[in-house]
């Protein structure tokens, strides 16, 4: 498994992680397929310019061009200041193999040898088995339920939370 930046030519796996239905149904249902080109356009800038880290998980080194999902670590301001979150996804034909859980390790430990991140928040819809079973198996701490916005909807979430220089199992 190896992680490498989003890039434009990654749109048609951003539509069948984002746009569909089964892929989205605990963070509030399918996204519109118009706005794909242009977000991932901008997570590929963003990417380049290092200031998020939006990476495409590739089981294969060898087949660099066949992916299984994306990882995320970017920081964004809330009401109670500036955290840095972590996200995923795995495309179905790639689930329960353990990509997702080596996936995120891997970032988190790129994470740990750089100051800029500190603690990592997770904030998976309590009704995800699979990602809160991960934040779990990693070693993240769960803090409590919250209800989060993503994408103009409300997700009644769970907060976890992780310090990559010492918790990650
Ligand atoms: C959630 C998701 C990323 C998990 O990825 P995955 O590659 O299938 O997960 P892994 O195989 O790496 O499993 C990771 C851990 O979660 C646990 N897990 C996986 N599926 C589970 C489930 N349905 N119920 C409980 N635990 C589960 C595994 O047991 C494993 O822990 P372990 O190593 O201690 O056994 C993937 O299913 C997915 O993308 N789903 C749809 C989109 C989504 O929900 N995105 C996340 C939004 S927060």
């Amino acid at each position: 498994m190896q992680l490498r930046n989003v890039s434009p030519d990654d749109l048609d796996a951003y539509v069948r992680m984002r746009c569909d239905p089964v892929m989205m149904a605990d963070l509030g249902g399918p996204l519109p397929l118009e706005g794909m080109a242009d977000k991932v356009l901008r997570d590929a800038q963003q990417a380049a310019a290092d200031l998020a880290w939006f990476k495409m998980i590739v089981p294969d080194p060898a087949s660099p061009d066949v992916v299984a999902g994306t990882v995320t670590l970017w920081s964004h301001d809330t009401d109670d200041g500036p955290i840095s979150e972590i996200g995923w996804m795995v495309l179905p034909e790639f689930q329960g193999q353990g990509l997702g859980k080596r996936a995120v390790r891997a970032l988190l430990e790129q994470a740990r040898h750089q100051e800029r991140w500190g603690l990592v928040h997770a904030f998976p819809s309590t009704s995800n088995a699979a990602s809160n079973g991960m934040c779990r198996s990693l070693g993240f701490r769960f803090l409590s339920e919250v209800a989060v916005t993503f994408a103009g909807r409300v997700l009644n979430t769970n907060h976890w939370i992780i310090d990559p220089g010492k918790d990650v199992n």
